[in-house]
């Protein structure tokens, strides 16, 4: 740990202790709170301030069932194409079903292009996406981190990435949105902890 931080300050509280937290009471999320971190997320800074973010918040225990459910058979036959047992492959799948119908809310975070700049040459439309993806990815961290500060456990999946067109047909979402996580919410029921390499190892200075 860094001793010239003050740990006790609310900012490095929520930055420090914030952590993937993938089990969740039954206490629903008020909708306030999720307004809220709605509200940290769209206060990120983003490229060229053009908001690419879009969300899905689903809070109905159907559409979280069916949501589930069309991404756990989409991933059970991407598994056994990938050579995965059909057990293990079940095993992996009722998990997620489990983990993502057990949340008390969630929100998809997905990115549209339809403000971005348009560029005629390949390399750089990319880029554009690029910056479209981590503007989202910075948004969804601010979300990470309000949830924290308010008391709510969260975690980030990556299933959306893999099943984007499952996503936007279960979810009714625009044909523009894409889908790019999936953010688990609730009352915390476990704890964690995690470690970091210390940036001393990670950092250049020049
Ligand atoms: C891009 C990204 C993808 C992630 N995908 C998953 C995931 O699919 N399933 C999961 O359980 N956690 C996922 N996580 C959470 C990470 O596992 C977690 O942030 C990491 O282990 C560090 O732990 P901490 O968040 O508690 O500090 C993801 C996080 C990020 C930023």
């Amino acid at each position: 740990m860094n001793t010239t931080l003050d740990t006790n300050d609310p900012f490095w509280r929520t930055v420090l202790e914030r952590r993937s937290i993938r089990r969740y009471t039954d206490q629903p999320v008020p909708r306030v709170l999720l307004e809220r971190l709605l509200t940290a997320a769209i206060w990120a800074p983003n490229a060229h301030n053009r908001q690419p973010w879009r969300f899905a918040v689903v809070i109905g225990e159907k559409a979280k069932h069916r949501l589930a459910q069309a991404m756990a058979e989409r991933w059970q036959g991407d598994l056994q194409a990938e050579g995965v047992a059909p057990e293990e492959a079940t095993h992996r799948t009722r998990n997620s079903y489990r983990r993502i119908t057990g949340a008390g809310a969630l929100v998809v975070g997905c990115l549209t292009m339809a403000e971005m700049d348009w560029h005629a040459d390949p390399q750089r439309r990319h880029l554009e996406w690029v910056m479209a993806v981590q503007s989202t990815a910075l948004a969804l961290g601010n979300l990470l981190l309000a949830a924290h500060r308010e008391g709510l456990a969260a975690c980030w999946m990556c299933a959306p990435l893999f099943a984007p067109d499952v996503v936007r047909q279960v979810l009714s979402l625009p044909a523009d949105w894409q889908p790019q996580a999936l953010i688990t919410l609730g009352y915390p029921a476990e704890t964690r902890t995690k470690t970091r390499r210390p940036w001393q190892e990670v950092t250049v200075w020049r």
